[in-house]
């Protein structure tokens, strides 16, 4: 599919009002996007564990109005409160997928949204946010044109949702999303997440997200100026040849279940994202002291026990501890024993892998 596809060719049908809710998950990338062209087009393909317990869940009411507006008129609430400081965010949002969605102007719309997570945890609600917000504008416009199919919804609400927040294509559906184009996966593209089309083993389909909340502040750095800072970054290309080759290795290891090779993809990858942080200029740092005693206990943890768990990183401070099912108990034990006390109040997020958003 094209950019092209995705613009409407005037509605079938006239829609006075309405309300729709969907509830959307996070994600949890394993080869991760960092550095973009215009238009959140990512340098790299990058892949993505879709959760299944952080989720946002908005609600959006549409009323047309007798002409159409000038401007976007839309309300804002979050967990019941008016939150006029999203809504440059979410105007933004508006302009980036008017051409789209051009029904926007038609209608007044309010947006209702809270979080199943903790508000200020350090977990990016962008990813679940946009793509809730984009699968219910999607809703509005399969009324206005009901013959839109499943197929077509979805990639036009992973293709709106990457024009939020980029990450956020790859919240739609579960398990495992693929996003930006790659050669040896048939069907990836650019302008979308696709369900990652090859054979996973059995392994992947429950694995675990412990998610340790080193570090709860705002973000030093948005992850919009850290992928603006692999713009003549000195390792810009060798990173994205990286994640290429690195989302090839993966291939082999979903369909075998070579834990061993996951693990060293998955923190090399973690590690490699804030490589390119500290090497950029203006270089920063977003781990903690704390996040690196984590990867020292788990990495010791893993030597003397022979459990296969891992980390991996966002842009930020906190720390996914991923493991296999089978493994819960002891690695719970282990998380609650040794690694609370290095969370921001002792606090940590359970959750899993995911099949991705729901109607309401
Ligand atoms: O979607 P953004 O622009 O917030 O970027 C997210 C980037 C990382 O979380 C660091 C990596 C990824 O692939 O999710």
């Amino acid at each position: 599919m094209r950019e092209q596809d995705f613009i409407p060719v005037g509605y079938k049908k006239s829609v006075q009002s309405g309300k729709v809710t969907w509830q959307s998950p996070s994600n949890i990338a394993l080869v991760k996007y960092w550095g973009k062209k215009e238009n959140q087009i990512p340098a790299n393909p990058s892949v993505s564990f879709t959760l299944k317990n952080c989720k946002t869940i908005t609600t959006l009411e549409f009323q047309k109005k007798e002409t159409r507006g000038e401007d976007f008129d839309f309300e804002l609430f979050f967990e019941g409160n008016k939150k006029d400081d999203f809504k440059p965010k979410i105007t933004k949002f508006f302009e980036r997928i008017e051409k789209y969605s051009p029904f926007l102007k038609d209608y007044k719309l309010i947006i209702q949204t809270e979080n199943t997570f903790p508000h200020s945890s350090g977990i990016a609600s962008s990813a679940s946010g946009m793509s809730a917000l984009a699968l219910c504008l999607m809703s509005l416009e399969k009324q206005l044109n009901p013959e839109l199919t499943e197929d077509y919804f979805l990639k036009k609400a992973s293709f709106l949702a990457r024009l939020g927040s980029g990450s956020a294509c790859r919240s739609i559906e579960g398990e495992l999303i693929e996003w930006g184009k790659h050669e040896s996966t048939a069907g990836s593209s650019d302008l979308f997440g696709i369900k990652y089309p090859y054979k996973v083993h059995e392994v992947f389909k429950t694995y675990q997200d412990t998610i340790l909340l080193v570090d709860k502040g705002q973000k030093q750095v948005s992850s919009t100026l850290g992928h603006n800072l692999m713009h003549g970054h000195p390792f810009a290309e060798a990173r994205f040849e990286q994640a290429h080759a690195n989302l090839e290795k993966l291939q082999v290891v979903f369909e075998t279940g070579n834990l061993p090779d996951f693990i060293n993809i998955v923190e090399s990858e973690a590690l490699s994202l804030h490589a390119m942080m500290m090497s950029s200029e203006p270089y920063f740092i977003l781990m903690k002291p704390n996040t690196l005693e984590i990867i020292n206990k788990i990495w010791q943890y893993r030597e003397t026990t022979g459990v296969p768990v891992c980390f991996t990183l966002d842009a930020g401070a906190n720390v996914h501890v991923l493991y296999p099912e089978e493994h819960k108990e002891e690695v719970l034990a282990f998380i609650k024993n040794e690694l609370v006390a290095y969370c921001e109040k002792g606090q940590y997020i359970c959750d899993s892998i995911g099949k991705g958003a729901e109607k309401l």
